[in-house]
């Protein structure tokens, strides 16, 4: 398929309303939205390109702490993507002020897993817009994905979202 194929969670929250921006921008004929929470393998398996949205409950990890029940259940289906031939690119939601040593964790915990099975992940993000203290979701000096924070930065979040896209889209080409 040549759309792409958004998936997020929770539902309910800041993820789902970033997907809804992303939706509002791209239009309903370049990208489908759809929650993590009944996807399976099967479905990201249609898409070629990918987004995933994620957001970070818990100091540690949310394998650890408080999952979101949504991505808990929709992790077993990473192992059954076909991760040739696609691209994907990942957004996370956090709160850089109250989680400053865990901005975005989740964010990092889902690249890393999507790195180990040989993912092709787009959509890097440069820390330098972002004040905070330490994040898993720095690999190798940038953030794996866009770091979003509805809760103290709310007033960035088109901005930052339109420069990802500009960014991520010739690639999906
Ligand atoms: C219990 C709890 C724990 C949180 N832990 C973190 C955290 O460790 N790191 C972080 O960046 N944000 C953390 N946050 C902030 C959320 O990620 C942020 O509010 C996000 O916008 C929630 O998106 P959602 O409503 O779609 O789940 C936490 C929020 C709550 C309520």
């Amino acid at each position: 398929m040549n759309k792409i194929g958004l998936f997020y969670g929770p539902l309910g929250g800041s993820v789902e309303n970033v997907a809804k921006k992303i939706l509002k921008v791209l239009g309903e004929d370049k990208v489908d939205i759809i929650s993590v929470q009944n996807a399976t393998a099967a479905d990201v398996n249609k898409y070629s390109k990918i987004i995933f949205g994620i957001s970070t409950i818990g100091s540690h990890t949310w394998q650890r702490e408080t999952p979101s029940k949504d991505w808990d259940g929709f992790l077993q289906e990473l192992n059954h993507i076909d991760y040739s031939n696609k691209l994907i690119a990942l957004y996370g939601l956090g709160d850089h002020l109250t989680y400053a040593l865990h901005f975005v964790d989740s964010l990092g915990v889902l690249g890393g897993m999507l790195i180990e099975k040989g993912a092709h992940i787009i959509g890097q993000t440069s820390t330098e817009d972002y004040d905070f203290k330490d994040s898993d979701a720095v690999i190798d000096g940038e953030f794996i994905g866009l770091p979003l924070d509805e809760d103290f930065e709310s007033d960035k979040t088109d901005e930052r979202i339109k420069n990802w896209l500009d960014r991520i889209l010739p690639l999906f080409e």
